[in-house]
């Protein structure tokens, strides 16, 4: 190999383990709100009083709200655009990719080869998801004497559609695979690797892979064998 050609593959290499680190920092941090967002949504099945006032104090802390929704959209994009950036040079440089496959000794799953389709249904069903609720069909209720959104029945409503729960469902399992290899994955990519540790990373991953995707799915089944309330 000439050195100029030696030099592109190293400074390639490096830039694909820079954005791999970014993508595992993101990712993590991502995983960590889905399981904010989890133990908040499950107080749906407390009661409707409870979940409406979670969300109707999410929504008043307007300075928070806005700091958390800016972060969020940050790491989304950010998640994003480096997931595509590899996406696409893993899939127009093949020598490189047979290169970063041998050295960092990742075996193909299913999981991790449909990391890119499992990502774009997350993506797909986080701008539904967004449209259906967060920008769904405003209802108002009155708790304690404070007017709020119902955002139980906004929810609720969704889910009594079979589409709904069922779209809710499959969403999830691609959601579940994708975490199952993203939340090990991203440890390696940060260099936390060990013979005896990455083994019980990949069970923590798919541990969190079934609390997350079960959690999501089951409040959808939820919904649905609930029916909408009067
Ligand atoms: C059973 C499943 C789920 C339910 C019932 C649910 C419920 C909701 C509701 C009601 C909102 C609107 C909150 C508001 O406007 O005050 C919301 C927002 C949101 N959800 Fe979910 N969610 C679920 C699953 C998910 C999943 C799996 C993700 C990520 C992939 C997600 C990401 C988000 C995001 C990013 C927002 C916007 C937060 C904001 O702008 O404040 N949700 N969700």
């Amino acid at each position: 190999m000439s050195s100029s050609t030696q030099s592109i593959s190293h400074n390639y290499f490096l830039s694909s383990v820079v954005k791999k680190q970014i993508m595992a920092v993101t990712g993590l941090l991502l995983c960590g709100f889905l399981l904010g967002h989890l133990a908040g949504n499950t107080l749906i099945i407390i009661s409707p009083d409870a979940f409406n006032q979670y969300g109707h104090a999410l929504v008043s802390n307007k300075p928070l709200l806005y700091t958390a929704e800016a972060g969020l959209i940050v790491l989304f994009l950010v998640h994003l655009t480096m997931a595509a950036k590899l996406t696409v040079e893993n899939n127009t440089a093949r020598p490189e990719k047979y290169y970063i496959k041998q050295k960092t000794g990742r075996g193909s799953t299913f999981a991790s080869s449909t990391m890119p389709y499992t990502g774009m249904i997350i993506l797909i069903f986080l701008v539904t998801h967004l449209i259906n609720f967060k920008y769904g069909t405003v209802y108002m209720t009155t708790i304690n004497g404070v007017e709020m959104r119902d955002l139980y029945k906004t929810v609720m409503e969704f889910f009594a559609q079979p589409i709904g729960a069922a779209w809710y469902a499959f969403a999830m399992v691609a959601m579940a695979i994708h975490v199952s290899h993203g939340f090990w994955s991203a440890f390696h990519s940060i260099g936390i690797f060990h013979n005896r540790y990455t083994p019980l990373l990949r069970k923590a991953g798919i541990a969190y892979a079934i609390l997350v995707g079960a959690g999501f799915a089951s409040l959808a089944l939820y919904g649905y064998i609930q029916g909408v309330q009067a």
